[in-house]
């Protein structure tokens, strides 16, 4: 061997000993008002390596929300932060700041935290929040989506993911999955079935964002250096319906 190959195969070595070290794993706190059935999904996401991270606090502006007994339960840090123990929606946001900054997230995860942000906590983490929001957006930003989907009609409802901006649920648009309304649908049963795909797709935005290939930009967001559209990825209805097991309705 020429002393060329030897170094070479000592750099190439030395390669592999450093692509061999585990990397660090990427840290997400999660926020959660309620029941926290998409925190769970993300639990187990984690658990079975297809998260991309580690869940290292769950935050609850609710102390009885049950998300926070699910993350006890999965050995998280379980943060309660009443909202009503401060004088100003500012004043909470500061606190919230504080106890999040503390876990030093690579992402923060809204899952179903119901409380508008200020500019100032939106503007602290601009490109590392993701929310879930239950309609296509931009369809139905904002509260009772199920109801006023139904009352118009439409054929075509579901759930998005995306980054969080100071516009109430308008930030770019990551990931999205399409439900057929069916003329037997209630808002019990969309809230059902938008819940199932909720669960489908939040984790596979998370990953895709720890992964590295996920990126805000104010215009949009980006997959693989590529922007996306303005509704994101789309997961049909048929291939929603297919991974979860669903029977595809006559009718849709
Ligand atoms: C979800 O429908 C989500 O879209 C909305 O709040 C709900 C939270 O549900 N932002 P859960 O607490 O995760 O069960």
């Amino acid at each position: 061997m020429s002393s060329t190959d030897h170094n070479s195969s000592t750099f190439n070595d030395t390669l592999n000993d450093m692509t061999a070290e585990p990397a660090t794993a990427r840290r997400i706190v999660v926020l959660i008002s309620g029941s926290g059935s998409n925190l769970q999904a993300l639990i187990d996401a984690q658990r079975h390596d297809r998260l991309g991270g580690e869940i290292v606090a769950v935050i609850s502006n609710e102390p009885d929300a049950y998300g926070l007994k699910r993350a006890l339960e999965a050995n998280i840090e379980a943060v309660a932060l009443p909202h009503r123990e401060y004088d100003s929606r500012d004043a909470y946001d500061g606190a919230l700041i504080k106890v999040i900054e503390r876990h030093e997230p690579d992402l923060i995860v809204l899952a179903g935290f119901m409380r508008i942000l200020t500019p100032r906590f939106v503007q602290r983490f601009l490109g590392r929040v993701l929310n879930i929001h239950p309609s296509l957006l931009p369809a139905y930003q904002g509260l009772n989506t199920h109801a006023r989907a139904l009352a118009e009609g439409v054929a075509l409802h579901g759930c998005s993911v995306h980054f969080v901006t100071e516009e109430l649920d308008g930030g770019p648009v990551v990931l999205q999955a399409e439900l057929s309304v069916t003329s037997e649908d209630t808002v019990e049963t969309l809230k059902e079935k938008v819940h199932a795909r909720e669960h489908l797709i939040f984790p596979i935005a998370v990953q895709w964002f720890l992964e590295g290939r996920l990126k805000y930009t104010a215009e949009n967001a980006t997959m693989d250096g590529h922007p996306l559209p303005p509704h994101g990825m789309r997961l049909s209805h048929a291939d929603a319906a297919e991974e979860l097991d669903e029977t595809l309705d006559e009718d849709a």
